[in-house]
């Protein structure tokens, strides 16, 4: 099968989260799998350009219509470890893309719809006729409807389309000039509620709601994320939308990486271990802790690793910090913030717990040292509000490092609680769940996990180990899709 993959991300190269790691691993698996891959993405200036591998410009007089005009772009072709990316540059006075920045500016809705037309426009040029198109997000929403409503009048009749919803809380609200940027003039047409109207506000266009009805196969990225967004306030008030195509929409599990993610041969660790010599973890924490500065050696550390948000419980993760630090463990956090509020309140934290030698706040996005911690750590926490799939957790698995999480979305389908779940024999447990968000809650989960660790260190690596025995690999979540993009072929 001949796929091609357009995304606002994709890791190492282009990530601000899971979106990244999720668009390179599964290209990655497919490949593997046997099949064609081809992956479109903006040309950001600030993504990582040493991750790319011979770019070069490789169409150079892309006319993308837009508002009746047409603008020039540039599409460049370059390797991201192993996979073929095109990047699309467009050559406008007010480069949508040269923002020193992913997300974030006030015209977002128009940037992504412009490269929504600029990838689909890209593929009619360069004539590539992939059977199946996977877009994700809400930032490719458009590219469905593009395609029947355009596209498929200038010889894209053949193309099938997957749409993977990574997140329901960022739909891509917009008014009517995104259609008449891109083309689709009938206004009163799509402002209506069987096509993009939005479900809350009737005088804006949903792209997430697109992508979802356009698109031959929809998923998110959880069976149980699949039922919250059917069922509860989580669908942000897409689970009609949803229930009205249920036929088409199911939730796969994420997978991680493991030619990425993996402690026998990381590139960011200063050891290689497995299930076999475990001990060698040791090195990494005393790695960790001299890089950290954090002072004693016999106290656990629990780590916190993802961006600040409401979405991830910062309230718990920030008293969980103290909390860890009261029970007599160390606490290493690296986080990002793009609220102001909450980015000020961690940098006081930061600032304020300076001196403190069992706690480490790093603020900001930092690939390299996520490696090191993973390794480092004992734990793992992660008290989300919500959370489509959770990949912090499944990375944690795999460096032996014990999740401690709030039971919601992915984290339900992966971690299963010690001493509680009834549903697993307790060789197969892994970790720790609570499930309210109030303080007691965590407390409680991280005072067994701490008391654990310090009472019986045996019982905590056999725990360890039991989630390492885990495999969160691409390879099965890998078939699911193709056995998808199959069912999508020929209806
Ligand atoms: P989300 O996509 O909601 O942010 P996920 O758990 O799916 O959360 O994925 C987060 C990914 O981003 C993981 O690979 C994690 O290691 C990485 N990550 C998050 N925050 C940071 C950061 N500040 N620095 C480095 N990596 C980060
Ligand atoms: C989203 C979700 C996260 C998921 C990731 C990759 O950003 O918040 O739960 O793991 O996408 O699918």
């Amino acid at each position: 099968m001949y796929i091609v993959q357009i995304a606002s991300e994709c890791a190492p190269v282009i990530k601000s989260g899971g979106l990244g790691d999720v668009v390179y691993g599964l290209s990655r698996e497919l490949e593997n799998q046997g099949h064609t891959v081809e992956l479109i993405l903006p040309k950001y200036d600030c993504m990582r350009y040493d991750h790319i591998w011979g770019l070069h410009d490789a169409y150079r007089d892309l006319f993308v219509p837009w508002y009746g005009g047409a603008v020039h772009c540039s599409v460049y072709c370059g390797w991201v470890h192993g996979r073929v990316c095109f990047f699309i540059e467009p050559h406008c006075e007010d480069n949508f893309f040269n923002r020193g920045c992913y997300y974030g500016c006030s015209d977002d809705n128009m940037r992504f719809a412009f490269f929504s037309k600029a990838a689909l426009e890209f593929l009619l040029r360069s004539n590539k006729r992939p059977d199946v198109i996977h877009c994700h997000d809400w930032q490719t929403g458009l590219i469905p409807v593009l395609l029947y409503e355009i596209y498929k009048y200038n010889g894209m009749w053949n193309q099938r389309v997957c749409y993977t919803i990574h997140n329901f809380k960022h739909q891509g609200l917009a008014g009517s000039e995104v259609l008449k940027g891109t083309g689709l003039n009938q206004e009163a047409y799509y402002f209506q509620h069987d096509r993009l109207q939005d479900n809350f506000n009737p005088f804006a266009i949903n792209l997430m709601k697109g992508g979802i009805i356009y698109s031959n196969a929809v998923t998110t990225v959880s069976p149980h994320h699949a039922w919250e967004a059917h069922y509860t306030e989580v669908g942000s008030g897409l689970g009609h939308t949803l229930h009205l195509h249920q036929d088409k929409f199911t939730g796969v599990l994420n997978g991680i990486d493991y030619g990425f993610w993996n402690p026998e041969s990381d590139r960011y660790i200063p050891c290689h271990y497995s299930i076999d010599n475990f001990e060698e973890k040791q090195k990494a924490k005393q790695a960790l802790r001299s890089q950290l500065l954090l002072r004693d050696e016999n106290k656990p550390i629990v780590a916190y690793i993802g961006r600040l948000d409401q979405q991830k419980g910062v309230h718990l993760v920030h008293h969980a910090m103290y909390y860890a630090l009261s029970k007599g463990a160390q606490f290493v956090l690296l986080g990002s913030a793009t609220e102001p509020a909450i980015n000020d309140h961690f940098w006081h934290e930061k600032n304020f717990l300076n001196d403190n030698p069992d706690c480490h706040l790093e603020l900001g996005f930092n690939e390299e040292l996520s490696h090191l911690i993973y390794a480092g750590s004992d734990m793992i926490l992660v008290p989300s509000n919500y959370e489509p799939c959770g990949l912090t957790q499944m990375i944690g698995f795999k460096y032996g490092t014990v999740p401690i999480v709030r039971g919601v979305g992915g984290l339900v389908n992966t971690v299963f609680d010690r001493d509680y779940d009834q549903n697993k024999p307790p060789e197969k447990r892994n970790g720790y769940v609570f499930y309210e968000t109030d303080f007691e809650a965590v407390e409680s989960a991280m005072n067994r996990a701490i008391d654990l660790w310090y009472e019986s260190p045996k019982e905590f690596e056999q725990l360890a180990i039991q989630g390492m025995e885990y495999d969160y690999s691409w390879n099965y979540p890998g078939k699911n899709y193709v056995e998808i993009y199959e069912s999508i072929l020929h209806k």
